[in-house]
């Protein structure tokens, strides 16, 4: 397989990153993250601590009393957190059934399966068009795969993204699901093309926004800084 289309390089480290993560695979069923123990269904993406999903968790601004909706929830962490801190309902979707296996067993586990709905969907696909949400996020692949890549393992759904097209489908789409006044936010970090994300915005009519940004950490043996981008609605 090539990597054409996209970095070579970059390709490589999320490869890599890829391949650490499976090769963990089935060594463990519980891990601990954010002070609390959660399941994991072999093969969805397992949150280690340094990954961003610890900083996104305790960093987002959650909507006090509101509605959020968390697109690629993998193994739940933020989804139940939010029904915990503060959201009167979630809803998680992901692709792979492995995530979503993961998600529904962490609600039951922390107590908030009445309030958090867990929906096996490509980005919003399997959603009522209908229904609104204070806030939408998503913790995304920032790894851009060659537009034939084929996954093989489910953890590559946590790290690339074919052509960065589900990427260009949420920014262009994720601001329709809002209440007036609500929220849509995407997470990027500097292992990901920063300037291919800002050329996916400007195709899709918005411009990001950036919330907050983390202090320098270590990935897959390479600096990284994890950022919480808001999608505003006018082309920048
Ligand atoms: C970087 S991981 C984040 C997982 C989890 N939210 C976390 O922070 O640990 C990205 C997640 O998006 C999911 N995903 C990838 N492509 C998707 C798509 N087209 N629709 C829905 N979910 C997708 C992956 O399966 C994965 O669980």
């Amino acid at each position: 397989m090539t990597a054409s289309g996209t970095s070579p390089e970059r390709f490589r480290v999320g490869m890599r990153l890829t391949d650490q993560l499976a090769a963990g695979e089935g060594d463990f069923t519980t891990f601990e993250l954010v002070g609390k123990e959660w399941d994991l269904v072999p093969g969805a993406y397992p949150p280690r601590p340094g990954t961003g999903t610890e900083w996104y968790t305790r960093t987002l601004p959650y909507p006090q009393g509101g509605r959020f909706l968390e697109i690629g929830c993998g193994a739940g962490v933020t989804a139940v957190w939010a029904a915990l801190h503060g959201c009167s309902e979630v809803v998680a979707t992901d692709i792979t059934e492995s995530a979503v296996r993961s998600t529904e067993r962490n609600t039951a586990r922390h107590g908030v399966r009445e309030r958090v709905r867990v929906v096996r969907s490509d980005v919003f696909d399997a959603l009522d068009p209908a229904e609104r949400f204070d806030t939408v996020f998503w913790n995304c692949s920032v790894f851009e795969a060659p537009e034939d890549f084929e996954y093989t393992r489910d953890v590559e759904w946590a790290i690339f993204d074919r052509g960065y097209q589900a990427l260009g489908r949420y920014l262009a789409t994720a601001r329709d699901r809002l209440v007036p006044g609500g929220r849509a936010l995407v997470t990027f970090n500097t292992l990901g093309d920063i300037g291919r994300l800002h050329e996916l915005a400007a195709g899709a009519g918005v411009s990001l926004r950036r919330l907050a940004a983390s202090p320098p950490r270590r990935l897959a043996d390479n600096d990284v800084t994890f950022m919480i981008l808001e999608i505003l609605p006018e082309p920048s």
